[in-house]
């Protein structure tokens, strides 16, 4: 198929794979600021995003946006390093305006998976998972407390409490920040987004957004460290 076979179109699923994950991170974002205004309504939020039929299937899908992006992230970096050959290129001295971020894109996003998968392990295997299970006590136990499956709230308090989550959760958000500046604009770029005006546009974008998102995401950390 042609948007498996082709560079062209292996970078078109990139692209809006990205962007899909994007929308899921304003969406996430926004979610777990409610945690700072108000316990109830968080744990409301997370009732309503729980273990119904369509919170699965956004889970489903969600899983599918991530592998997608994961999977052809390894596939164009292969295919890259191939066309560039074993001895790379003869002039490899990287464009000053060459960004940082941009040239660490892989390893930025292996760092993020990873950090990802720990997450995952904090919140969902705590939450989802024993709510699918049928089992909604966590054995999650702070030795005063044991928390529902239901008190996403208690939960936030719970992790970051401990002070090597928040040093995971910081790395996470410094590596999100810089994979989400470049990767924003370059996918609109992929496109079409790709006149001078609007690239310019696109990259501030992209900044705002990568701060907005990560400062947003920070806050809860802090939070729920020092709530
Ligand atoms: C302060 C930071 C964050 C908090 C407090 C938080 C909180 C949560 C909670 C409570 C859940 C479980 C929801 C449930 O199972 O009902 C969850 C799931 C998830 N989070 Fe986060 N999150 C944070 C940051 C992030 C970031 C930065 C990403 C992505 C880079 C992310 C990706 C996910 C994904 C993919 C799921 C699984 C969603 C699903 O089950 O449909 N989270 N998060």
């Amino acid at each position: 198929m042609w948007l498996t076979s082709s560079s062209v179109g292996r970078k078109l699923v990139m692209s809006v794979s990205g962007l899909f994950l994007i929308l899921f991170l304003a969406f996430h974002m926004s979610m777990n600021l409610v945690a700072i205004i108000s316990d109830e309504a968080y744990n409301g939020v997370c009732a309503f995003l729980g273990s119904n039929w369509y919170a699965v299937a956004g889970t489903a899908v969600l899983a599918a946006g991530v592998f997608v992006h994961f999977a052809f992230a390894i596939i164009l970096t292969n295919q890259n390093r191939k066309a560039r050959g074993v001895q790379g290129y003869e002039v490899s001295q990287s464009q000053p305006s060459v960004e940082l971020a941009s040239k660490n894109m892989g390893i930025l996003g292996a760092v993020i998976f990873c950090c990802l998968l720990a997450h995952l392990s904090h919140f969902w295997a705590h939450m989802m998972l024993p709510e699918l299970a049928g089992n909604e006590e966590l054995l999650l136990n702070d030795g005063a407390t044991t928390y529902a499956a239901t008190d996403g709230a208690g939960l936030i308090k719970y992790q970051f409490k401990q002070p090597i989550n928040v040093i995971i959760y910081i790395i996470w958000l410094v590596a999100l920040w810089a994979h989400l500046t470049h990767g924003m604009w370059s996918a609109m770029q992929t496109l079409g987004a790709n006149n001078k005006t609007w690239m310019s546009r696109w990259k501030m974008i992209s900044n705002i957004f990568a701060t907005v998102v990560c400062f947003g995401f920070m806050a809860v950390v802090i939070y729920g460290a020092i709530a």
